[in-house]
C-alpha cells in the first residue's frame, strides 16, 4: 500500500462521508463508483486499551488534551478523572462533533470540556505552548486506500503543547513494544523519557484492524 499525505480533497472527503455508530462500532462508508467502502474507525473492544491510555494521559491532573473524539469510550474515562481541570478535545467530523455536543452539554457549558472543531493541523496553532499536563492522541487515517502514519506529525506538536512535568499518550499501533521506527520519530521531536505498557485485548475475530492479544500503551516525557 501506498504512504500518503493528506490533501484538501482527502480531508473534503471524509467530512462528506456518513459515520455508522452503535454499542459495539464506529464505521465511515464511503462511496467509490457505485461501490460502498466501509473503513472501521473505532470498536467497542478496545475499552480497556482506551481506559488505560486515558488514565496516562489523566494522571497528572489539570488541564488535558484528547485529538480525535470517535466513540467517545477515552472522553468518558477523562471525564471520570476527578483530578483534571479542563479536558480539550479537538474534533474535525461533523457527526462526531454533534454527538459529543449532545452527550457532554453540560461539562461544555461549565468549561470543564472545551471543544475544538476542525483538523488538528488546523487547530493546534491557536493554543500556547505548553498547555497541558496531559495529552491522548488518538485521531485514524482519514482514507481507506493509502496508508497514512497519523500519528507522527503530531509528535512534534505534543511535545511544544505539553508542560514539561507533562505526559504524553498514543492510540500506538504496535503490539508488544515501541519500535525503533517510533522511537526516533519522538526523539526526534524531543522527548527523552520514553516508557509503555502493554495492554491485554481480546479484538473479536470480524476487526479489520488488530489481530494481535496485546496493544502498547505509550508512557511518553520530555525529560
Ligand atoms: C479512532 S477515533 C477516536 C476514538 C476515541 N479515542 C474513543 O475512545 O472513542 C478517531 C477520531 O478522530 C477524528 N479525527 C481523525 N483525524 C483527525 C484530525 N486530523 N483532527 C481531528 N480529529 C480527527 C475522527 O473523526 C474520529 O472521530
Amino acid at each position: 500500500m501506498a504512504v500518503g499525505k493528506y490533501t484538501k480533497k482527502i480531508k473534503d472527503k471524509y467530512l462528506k462521508t456518513n459515520p455508522a455508530l452503535n454499542k459495539k462500532e464506529l464505521v465511515m462508508i464511503f462511496d467509490k463508483g457505485r461501490k460502498k467502502i466501509v473503513n472501521q474507525i473505532m470498536q467497542a473492544w478496545e475499552k480497556p486499551y482506551m481506559k488505560k491510555l486515558a488514565s496516562i494521559a489523566s494522571s497528572k491532573g489539570g488541564n488535558v488534551l484528547e485529538v480525535g473524539f470517535g466513540m467517545g469510550i477515552s472522553a468518558d474515562f477523562i471525564q471520570k478523572s476527578k483530578k483534571i481541570k479542563t479536558h480539550t478535545i479537538i474534533e474535525c467530523h461533523p457527526s462526531m462533533i454533534k454527538n459529543l455536543k449532545k452527550r457532554y452539554s453540560k461539562e461544555i457549558g461549565s468549561g470543564r470540556i472545551l471543544l475544538k472543531e476542525g483538523f488538528w493541523e488546523n487547530v493546534t496553532n491557536q493554543i500556547p505552548a505548553k498547555s497541558f499536563d496531559g495529552i491522548l492522541f488518538d485521531s485514524c487515517p482519514l482514507d481507506k486506500e493509502v496508508e497514512f502514519f497519523q500519528f507522527f506529525p503530531f509528535f512534534k506538536e505534543a511535545f511544544r503543547l505539553l508542560k514539561d512535568t507533562g505526559i504524553f499518550t498514543y492510540f500506538s499501533d504496535e503490539p508488544l513494544k515501541i519500535s525503533k521506527k517510533h522511537m526516533s520519530q519522538l526523539h526526534k521531536a524531543g522527548f527523552k523519557n520514553i516508557k509503555f505498557q502493554v495492554c491485554n485485548i481480546s479484538p473479536p475475530k470480524d476487526c479489520l484492524y488488530w489481530k494481535h492479544q496485546t496493544i502498547v500503551a505509550p508512557i511518553i516525557k520530555k525529560i
